[in-house]
């Protein structure tokens, strides 16, 4: 049996940190109303001319450098991210032609704040079936270019930032399952509504940006993260008691409490970073497994549950021996 085991992780955070004091005279909002709504802190924003592919490439250096393989071992690049350097060639490709790889195969998976787990459970598949045996799997952001920094609804909970990993063919437990859905459905409780197709001189006016009921989202994002979480579960034959660490995306804190309570884990098992960076979308989870790896409160042998939920809706878990 081949499983895809996580050979190393990396991230990058922009050095530029705005704080919740800094957004006080930005917006009409408080550090104390954003700290006991979101459990943000701070967030990392990119420096002009820094883009989503600079991140992806810091992050994917660090990783494959804990990994201990060279960059032409790597047959398949995978990046999530919404926000992409150029509409073409794809973030994978000019991360690829950063990183000196030829040939792998390269592509970008766009599924917002679960852009990761997709393209996690996308290159599981790749390796499971014997089609890569080296993958790079990256969730890359720069949100802050899509952030309406009028909008104290939406400016205050979000962040820059990358995070990858090297999955590599093992004939030793990785990867146990991925579990991913999607329901259209919800378009527009989270959105950005113009694009290259809809409406470029709205873009190009700088009129995209992310539009949110959050409330809605946030009701939404309890509910589905509840049910994978059982789902990912049942399909396994596991207990709860059976998960070491919980490692969710990287919203907001109240609603990772939430899914700690339906797993009834204790916080001391749940992987929390939201506070250093905000909601970074793609980039949230690989930040928060690379945080615990090199903190050294993930180690090898654990049972690790990811997941995350995002525009679309989208959302999805992967359950994880380290
Ligand atoms: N500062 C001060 N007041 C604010 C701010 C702010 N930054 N933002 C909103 N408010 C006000 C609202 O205007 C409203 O005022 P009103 O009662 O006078 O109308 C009041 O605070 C309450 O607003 P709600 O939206 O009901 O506040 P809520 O408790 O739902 O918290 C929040 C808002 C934090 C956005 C929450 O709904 C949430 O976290 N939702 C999930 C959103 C999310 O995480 N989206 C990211 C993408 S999806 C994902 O990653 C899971």
């Amino acid at each position: 049996m081949v499983y895809s085991r996580i050979a190393g992780t990396g991230s990058y955070l922009p050095e530029k940190i705005l704080t919740n004091k800094d957004l006080e005279s930005m917006v009409d909002t408080t550090d104390q109303w954003i700290r006991e709504r979101t459990g943000i802190e701070q967030r990392h924003i990119a420096a002009e001319g820094e883009t989503t592919c600079d991140l992806a490439e810091a992050a994917s250096r660090k990783a494959i450098e804990a990994a201990g393989i060279n960059v032409d071992d790597i047959d398949l690049i995978i990046v999530g991210t919404t926000t992409p350097d150029k509409v073409f060639p794809s973030t994978a490709c000019l991360l690829q032609k950063r990183l000196g790889n030829r040939g792998a195969p390269a592509f970008d998976v766009q599924a917002v704040c679960t852009g990761f787990i997709y393209a996690l459970s996308v290159a599981d598949q790749f390796i499971r079936s014997g089609s890569a045996k080296t993958a790079l799997v990256v969730g890359a952001e720069t949100l802050s270019r899509i952030v309406d920094w009028k909008d104290r609804n939406t400016c205050v909970l979000f962040g820059d930032g990358a995070g990858a990993v090297i999955l590599q063919a093992s004939d030793q437990k990785g990867i146990e399952s991925t579990h991913i859905g999607a329901d259209g459905a919800y378009e527009d409780l989270l959105t950005v509504p113009v694009g290259i197709s809809s409406g470029f001189e709205r873009v190009q006016a700088g009129d995209a940006f992310i539009q949110m009921k959050g409330n809605e989202v946030f009701k939404m994002a309890v509910k589905t993260l509840g049910k994978v979480v059982d789902e990912t579960l049942s399909a396994n034959q596991l207990e709860k008691s059976d998960i070491d660490w919980l490692i969710p995306h990287q919203a907001n804190t109240r609603i990772i409490t939430a899914t700690a309570k339906k797993l009834k884990m204790s916080m001391d098992h749940v992987v929390v970073t939201v506070q250093k960076h905000g909601n970074t979308s793609a980039a949230s989870v690989p930040l928060a497994l690379d945080a615990a790896v090199r903190s050294g409160q993930v180690k090898r042998g654990e049972r690790l549950l990811l997941e995350a939920f995002g525009g679309g809706f989208t959302w999805g878990s992967a359950l994880v021996i380290y």
